[in-house]
C-alpha cells in the first residue's frame, strides 16, 4: 500500500525522500512524488508509474529545500495517474496520506458547496483542503488538526508540510502506520521503520489518535485530545543489509532460497523451551482457539489446524480476518485468538485482533515486522525473527509462521497432558528441517525445466489431502499472485464432485503427494484426471506412471509445509520470470494491506 516519507534537517531533501521510497518501493504502488519546502515556496513533483521515473524528473529540473514530503500511491480513490498522485497542495500546505478516508464523499459536497475546487479525484485532497478550510478559520496549525482528526472517519497517516514553516513536518496518526527518527542533523519521518534504518536505529513509534510536529531538531507529541505526549524510542534490531539482494537477480528467489536460515533464525531458543521466554503462562484456554489471518498467513494458520488436530485431537478454527471482524462470536476470557501477520499492519488482521481482545479473548500474535501494530496491540507476541520480508508474495514469512504455529502446538499439547517422549520426538524432527530445506534447495533444478514447459497455460488446479490440502492452497496462491495465471487448489476428493468438469490437456494439476496413508487416495484422483486428459505433476517422493514429477526427499508428511512448499514457490517464481512479470512487485498487490 502507500508510502508515506518526511525529512527535515541539514541535508538535501530530494535525495534522501528518493531513497526513503526506493526502499518503501516493495509495499507496492502505482505512482510517486515528491513536494519540497524551497526558498520560493512548495514546489513538488509526481509521475505516473515508478520512483525512478520521478528520479529522471528530478535530475531534468532538480527542487531544492531541506525539508519535504514523497509518497508511493497505491491508487483506492481515482485510477493511477499524475492527477491523482500525491503530494496535495493547497494555500501554504502539502500533504502525504496513506490509508482510507471514508466519510470524503460527504466532506467534499460540504466543501464544495463552500465555494472549494478540486483537482483529483481522491479522498486525500479532500482531507487537506478540510484541514486548510479550518486553519483559515483558527489560524493555528495545531487547532486545525484537532479539529481535522474529530471530522475524519476511516484510518489514516498524513505527513504535511507548510510553507510558513519552512522546516517543520506535520505527522499525523489513525488506524495507519507512522514512526519517526531522529539523530544529531535529520528528522526522517516514514510509513515504515525501512525508510529510517540508514538514518538512524532510534524510532519513536506513534499510536493511534496521536500526531506530531517536528522540526530544527526537535519533535513534539501530541494525542487527539490536544494534550502533548512523551514517547520513548526504541532501538531498531534490524539492519539494512539484511534488505539487500545477495546477488540473487530478485528479492523473491533470495528469500525463497534463505528459508533454511531463516527459519533457523525463527527456531532458534524456541524449540526445546517451546516458547516459554515469550509465553510465559499456561496458553492452553478452557475455551475455543480461532487463528485470523489473510493471505499466506492463512494459509499458514490452516496446517496449524490440521497438525494441532492429529498431535492432540484438538480443534482450531481458522478465520478470514476481514470475515471475523464482522462476524458475530462467542469469545470470551477462556478463547485464546492467534492473530499471524507477515507486515504486522495488516488492517483486517488488526481490527479483527482489536475485536477479539475486545471480547475479552487473549490474543497472540505472530508477527515479523518490529513494533508493528498487531505486534504491539496483542497480549503477547512471537517475532518470527527471520529479517524484513522485501519481495510482496510471502515466502520465508509462510514457513516461519507454520514453524512457529507448531511449536505452539507442541507446547499446546504438552500441556494437556502429552507424553515427553512423543513432544521430544516432534522438536528432534522440527530441529531438522532447515538441513532437509537446505539439501532440497542445492538440488530443485527439475522445478525450472517444469516451469518452462508449462509456463504458457492458462489455468491450474492445485490438490492435496490432509497436509497436503494447505500447502496446495498455498501454491495456489503463489502462482496466482507472480505469475497471473489461474490456478485454484481442491482438496483432491472434491474434484469428482465438480471441478474435475473443467479438465482437459490444457488444463493442468499440481497434486501434492507428501507420503501418508491418505496418498494412496489422492494418486487415485490423480488417475481419475489423467483419464480425462489432463496434465499432472505430481509433487511427490513417488513416482506415478504418466505424470511430470517433481522428486522429494522422503519426510514425515508433516514436515511437507517446510519442504513440499519450496518447489511450489520456485514453480510459481520461475513461471512469473519466464513470462517477464515484475517479480518482486506484482501488479496490483501491495506488500502491507492497510487498508480494508
Ligand atoms: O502481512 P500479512 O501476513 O498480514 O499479509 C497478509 C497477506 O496480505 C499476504 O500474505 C498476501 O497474501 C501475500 N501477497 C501473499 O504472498
Amino acid at each position: 500500500m502507500c508510502g508515506i516519507v518526511g525529512y527535515s534537517g541539514k541535508k538535501n531533501a530530494a535525495p534522501v525522500l528518493l531513497e526513503g521510497l526506493r526502499r518503501l518501493e516493495y509495499r507496492g504502488y502505482d505512482s510517486a512524488g515528491i513536494a519540497i519546502n524551497t526558498k520560493k515556496g512548495i514546489r513538488s513533483v509526481k509521475v505516473k508509474g515508478k520512483v525512478a521515473g520521478l528520479e529522471e524528473k528530478l535530475l531534468e529540473k532538480p527542487v531544492v529545500g531541506s525539508c519535504g514530503i514523497a509518497h508511493t500511491r497505491w491508487a483506492t480513490h481515482g485510477k493511477p495517474s499524475v492527477r491523482n498522485a500525491h503530494p496535495f497542495r493547497y494555500n501554504s500546505f502539502a500533504i502525504v496520506h496513506n490509508g482510507i478516508i471514508e466519510n470524503w464523499k460527504t466532506l467534499k459536497d460540504d466543501l464544495i458547496k463552500a465555494g472549494y475546487n478540486f483537482t483529483s479525484d481522491t479522498d486525500t485532497e479532500v482531507a487537506l483542503i478540510c484541514f486548510c478550510a479550518l486553519f483559515e478559520k483558527t489560524q493555528s496549525i495545531g487547532k486545525a488538526i484537532l479539529q481535522l482528526v474529530k471530522m475524519l472517519k476511516g484510518a489514516y497517516a498524513f505527513l504535511i508540510i507548510d510553507e510558513q514553516n519552512p522546516s517543520t513536518i506535520i505527522g499525523v496518526k489513525n488506524g495507519n502506520p507512522l514512526v519517526v527518527g531522529k539523530n544529531a542533523d535529520d528528522i526522517i519521518a516514514a510509513s515504515d521503520l525501512t525508510a529510517l534504518l540508514s538514518f538512524t536505529n532510534r524510532a519513536f513509534f506513534l499510536e493511534d489518535r496521536q500526531f506530531f510536529v517536528a522540526g530544527d531538531g526537535n519533535i513534539d507529541f501530541y494525542n487527539f485530545e490536544g494534550g502533548k505526549i512523551s514517547n520513548t524510542p526504541v532501538d531498531v534490531k534490524w539492519n539494512q543489509e539484511e534488505a539487500k539482494k545477495g546477488g540473487y537477480k530478485h528479492y523473491l528467489l533470495k528469500e525463497i532460497m534463505e528459508q533454511p536460515a531463516a527459519l533457523t533464525r525463527a527456531l532458534a531458543g524456541r524449540v526445546d523451551n517451546l516458547l516459554f521466554d515469550e509465553l510465559k503462562n499456561r496458553i492452553t484456554p478452557k475455551g475455543r482457539i480461532i487463528c485470523i489471518a489473510c493471505g499466506t498467513s492463512y494459509n499458514a494458520a490452516l496446517c496449524f489446524k490440521y497438525f494441532i488436530n492429529m498431535l492432540s485431537g484438538v480443534s482450531v478454527t481458522v478465520e478470514f480476518a476481514s470475515e471475523f471482524r464482522y462476524q458475530p462470536h462467542d469469545l470470551s476470557a477462556d478463547s485464546l485468538v492467534i492473530a499471524l501477520s507477515q507486515s504486522g499492519e495488516t488492517s483486517d488482521t488488526k481490527e479483527a485482533l482489536l475485536r477479539a481482545k475486545n471480547s475479552g479473548a487473549h490474543t497472540i500474535a505472530i508477527v515479523n515486522s518490529w513494533e508493528s501494530s498487531i505486534a504491539r496491540a496483542a497480549d503477547e507476541t512471537i517475532y518470527m525473527n527471520i529479517g524484513q520480508e522485501i519481495s510482496v508474495a510471502s515466502t520465508k514469512a509462510y514457513t516461519a509462521e507454520v514453524a512457529l504455529l507448531y511449536l505452539v502446538a507442541l507446547r499446546i499439547a504438552s500441556e494437556r497432558g502429552a507424553a515427553a517422549e512423543k513432544i521430544d520426538a516432534w522438536k528432534q524432527k522440527i530441529k531438522e528441517v532447515p538441513k532437509i530445506q537446505s539439501n532440497y534447495l542445492e538440488n530443485s533444478g527439475s522445478v525450472e525445466d517444469i516451469a518452462k514447459k508449462y509456463y504458457k497455460k492458462k489455468n491450474f488446479f492445485y490438490i492435496g489431502r490432509g497436509i497436503g490440502y494447505p500447502v496446495a492452497i498455498e501454491g495456489a496462491l503463489k502462482l496466482k499472485e507472480l505469475s497471473y495465471m489461474h490456478a485454484e487448489c481442491y482438496a483432491s476428493g472434491e474434484m469428482k464432485h465438480g471441478p474435475i468438469s473443467l479438465i482437459d490437456s490444457e488444463f493442468p494439476t499440481i497434486a501434492v503427494a507428501p507420503p501418508g496413508g491418505l496418498r494412496d487416495k489422492l494418486f487415485s484422483n490423480v488417475s481419475e484426471i489423467k483419464s480425462r486428459m489432463g496434465q499432472v505433476i505430481l509433487v511427490s517422493d513417488s513416482m506415478l506412471a504418466g505424470c511430470d514429477f517433481i522428486k522429494m526427499p522422503k519426510i514425515d508428511a508433516w514436515l511437507s509445509p517446510f519442504v513440499y512448499i519450496l518447489p511450489l514457490q520456485l514453480f510459481s517464481y520461475y513461471a512469473a520470470n519466464l513470462l517477464g512479470n515484475d517479480v518482486d512487485q506484482p501488479r496490483n498487490l501491495a506488500k502491507s494491506v492497510t487498508v480494508e
